[in-house]
């Protein structure tokens, strides 16, 4: 399997790459989109990611800066001015955003053995299923995180990666991919990271624990501030988890649509197929979430303990 990691770094889109580099899987690139903070810092902080890590060899490449629909929406808070907390460097100058092209390319080179794991707005991805309509015949797997099933982050209603664009999300739920799976808040508010978590992560010998053991401090800051709770969600990192190990979630068949306009913008609208007969399922929503699971794999995976 190929994997192509679309984020928007993004304090637990970082935590997600580290997940996915200190795991076996093969990742042939990361793209990059805006979401969380502008698509500049947010290319400079996948490589800020990389560097922490330790890891070279992975490209990264830009890629839209401005949601499908045109309109640049408020980004999210939740990650300090930088999207990093305060730990990333100065945005990237742009030249050429070439995600798409290499997301079209892989597509073709990695036929039916690509999977993406789509980390923050899907407006990558919909520019490529515009440019060629077969895009998404050709990518074996896409795995989301965005929507939900009950109430939302950002409005009542809506998620972050969804109320983002949600124009780019309608075109990825109608482009007929053959499998699409989608993990919404419903399951994300499940796996927070707890104080004692981010003590474990400190006393770990990986090389970027001390840049995250600050990093997720102002994670915990952001949630206090806006929840009155100690620690954090794990959202984009149960994607990554998901891949590793497919006991983690259980999802079930349902046909998504999105709200496009209107006091609910960007809410996806959830029928479950095996009670509405008549829906044709376009994905598969995770309903169920192990969390202990999950932080075993997670810290286990990313966060080995010291030895010394
Ligand atoms: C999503 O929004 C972003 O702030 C996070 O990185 C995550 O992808 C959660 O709603
Ligand atoms: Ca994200």
């Amino acid at each position: 399997m190929a994997l192509i990691i679309d984020c928007d770094p993004g304090i637990d889109d970082a935590l997600a790459l580290l997940l996915a580099f200190g795991s076996p899987l093969e990742i042939s690139a990361i793209t990059t989109v805006v979401g969380n903070v502008s698509v500049e810092q947010a290319t400079s902080n996948a490589q800020t990611v990389l560097n922490a890590a330790g890891i070279t060899g992975v490209p990264v490449h830009p890629g839209a800066g401005t949601p499908l629909s045109g309109l640049v929406r408020a980004s999210s808070s939740s990650h300090g001015f930088d999207g990093l907390g305060g730990r990333g460097s100065e945005p990237l100058a742009i030249r050429e955003a070439t995600a798409v092209d290499h997301l079209l390319r892989l597509s073709r080179s990695k036929r039916d053995s690509l999977t993406i794991a789509a980390l923050g707005p899907l407006t990558n991805i919909a520019m490529a299923i515009q440019r060629d309509a077969d895009f998404a015949q050709r990518v074996d797997r896409l795995v989301v995180m965005g929507g939900a099933i009950g109430s939302g982050n950002v409005t009542p209603a809506a998620e972050f990666n969804f109320w983002h664009d949600p124009a780019a999300v309608d075109v990825v739920l109608r482009a007929g991919f053959t499998r699409l799976e989608i993990i919404g808040l419903d399951v994300t508010g499940q796996v927070f990271l707890s104080a004692e978590a981010r003590e474990r992560i400190r006393l770990s010998s990986a090389p970027s624990a001390p840049f995250v053991y600050e990093m997720i401090g102002a994670y915990f800051d952001a949630y206090w501030r806006s929840h009155g709770v100690v620690g954090a969600e794990m959202c984009d990192p149960l994607v990554i988890a998901h891949l590793l190990d497919p006991e983690i979630l259980t999802l079930s068949e349902a046909y998504v649509e999105v709200e496009l306009e209107g006091q609910s913008v960007g809410r996806s609208n959830v029928w479950p197929t095996a009670r509405y007969r008549d829906k044709i399922a376009n994905a598969r929503v995770a309903t169920g979430v192990d969390p202990q699971r999950f932080f075993t794999l997670f810290l286990e995976t990313t966060f080995p303990a010291s030895t010394a």
